[in-house]
């Protein structure tokens, strides 16, 4: 849009000399249409996108970790339930970082008050548990 504004102010002299009535706002949408390119064809049926609210991180291992917090952590952890740090909540997780990352990924995998061993997934592997503690904690930094 910026690149118009010289041509939309030329437009708007142009037709003040005219003494033409037309809306600058009508004028902009039409330079805008002019610009935009024909529509894409349909894109192929794409995976639906999991509805995720934030967006994948680049790391391999914390995107990992965030299929597994969007996977059944993020029941108790979304809500701040029963307290739970609540993604991203910086003063929430400061603390708990200040422990050390390998106590909280330890109270990640073995339960920690009201959070339940491996997050009551018992499925999950260290290393999952481990990604999505790394995760979290990379939310909050
Ligand atoms: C039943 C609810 C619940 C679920 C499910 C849950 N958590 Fe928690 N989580 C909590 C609560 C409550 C706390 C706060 C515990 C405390 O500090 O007393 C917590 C704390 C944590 C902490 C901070 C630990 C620390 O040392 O301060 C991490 C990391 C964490 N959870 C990760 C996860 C991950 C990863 C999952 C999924 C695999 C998960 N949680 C699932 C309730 C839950």
């Amino acid at each position: 849009m910026k690149r118009f504004l010289p041509l939309l102010t030329v437009g708007l002299v142009v037709l003040g000399g005219c003494g033409l009535e037309k809306p600058p706002a009508k004028l902009a949408e039409e330079l805008n249409k002019a610009e935009k390119p024909a529509a894409a064809p349909a894109a192929p049926a794409a995976a639906p996108a999991p509805a995720a609210p934030a967006a994948a991180p680049a790391d391999p291992k914390l995107a990992a970790g965030k299929t597994v917090y969007d996977g059944g952590c993020n029941a108790c952890h979304d809500a701040g339930m029963m307290n739970a740090p609540k993604p991203g909540d910086k003063a929430a997780w400061a603390p708990r970082i200040a422990k050390g990352e390998e106590t909280v990924i330890k109270n990640t995998i073995n339960g920690l008050n009201g959070m339940p061993a491996k997050g009551g997934n018992a499925a999950l592997t260290d290393e999952q548990l481990t990604n999505a503690a790394k995760y979290l904690m990379s939310l909050a930094k």
